[in-house]
């Protein structure tokens, strides 16, 4: 019938979504040491934020551990894509494992900067959400790293007005926040040296611009991503701050009928630990609540790749 057809929505895929080189990365990681070392491989936390991806490993024979005690003696380990602290480094020395270190080469990047800035006795302020692995990776560094997470933090930091600083952010804040709380900051200390490339990393970027694109044009948004996902909650956000309803969602099986009433538009992206295979069961399922037609939204292209760490490629240099 024809009014039936024009009631029935249509999905827009916002572009680019879903995985990262750095998530892409981690998880060949740990697929390659379990096909070079077999069974178990122990992973320190969830390789990435994503229950998709981390029972697909562990159903292949990887091993989820919060605690390096957890591994046997010279066990294999991976450090997830978030980062470690220098303790956990040491700790993993003095048990003997064996370490691959999956963390994203752009968190590399801002560990590397924030040990050479606090060698040359500069105050160190850390843009991020407290208790995220990343920024406990990051304040384990170095020794007196400020956290703040909001612009009243700011107010708050027992830093003396003329001290050399610098600060370093999250690489999945919301590039909105980030602005907000990096204005508070100049306003109190002029002299804070900004990183020389933002923190903020490209796919973050990319994936909030893109979904700010999607909002403009849909009338609800739902975003895969696990709820401990920084960047897909981010992208929740970005959304809901742009007036329209948005939803997270783990699963296909989490998205709701009656979060589509009404809707002609519904707008769908994925977090950059959030596999594609699961924004196509999205689909289907947004497909069996009477959505006809799926289209693609343009966006930048990313051809953005990391290098497996030696000692995993598949000749192996003894
Ligand atoms: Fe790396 Fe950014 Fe992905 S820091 S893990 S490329 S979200």
């Amino acid at each position: 019938q024809q009014t039936d057809s024009a009631a029935s929505p249509e999905v827009l895929l916002a572009n680019p979504r879903g995985f990262c080189a750095g998530v892409d990365r981690a998880i060949d990681i740990v697929e390659h040491a379990l096909t070079r070392f077999g069974a178990p491989i122990y992973v320190r936390h969830e390789i990435v934020h994503n229950t998709y991806v981390v029972n697909d490993l562990k159903a292949k024979g990887a091993v989820f551990v919060e605690d390096l005690e957890d591994v046997p003696r010279g066990g294999t380990v991976v450090f997830s894509a978030h980062g470690v602290s220098q303790a956990v480094r040491d700790q993993a020395q003095a048990l003997g494992l064996q370490v691959f270190d999956a963390t994203c080469p752009l968190v590399t990047k801002v560990h590397v900067e924030v040990a050479k800035m606090r060698r040359e006795g500069l105050e160190i302020v850390m843009i991020g959400h407290a208790g995220h692995p990343e920024v406990e990776g990051t304040m384990g560094q170095a020794d007196g790293i400020h956290l703040v997470q909001t612009v009243q933090d700011v107010a708050r930091l027992a830093i003396a007005p003329d001290a050399p600083l610098a600060y370093v952010t999250q690489t999945t804040l919301s590039v909105d926040d980030a602005v907000d709380i990096v204005a508070a900051l100049r306003a109190r200390f002029p002299q804070v040296r900004e990183p020389k490339k933002q923190d903020i990393c490209y796919a973050t970027q990319n994936r909030q611009d893109a979904v700010k694109l999607l909002t403009s044009q849909v009338d609800v948004v739902i975003v895969v991503g696990s709820p401990t996902s920084s960047n897909s909650n981010r992208l929740r956000e970005v959304a809901q701050r742009m007036g329209k309803p948005a939803y997270m969602v783990d699963s296909a099986e989490d998205v709701r009928a009656e979060w589509l009433q009404g809707a002609s538009q519904i707008g769908l992206t994925a977090g950059a630990s959030a596999p594609e295979a699961l924004v196509e069961q999205v689909i289907a399922r947004l497909k069996s609540f009477g959505a006809v037609a799926v289209r693609q939204l343009d966006g930048v292209t990313e051809s953005v790749q990391f290098p497996l760490p030696r000692g995993l490629l598949v000749r192996a240099e003894t």
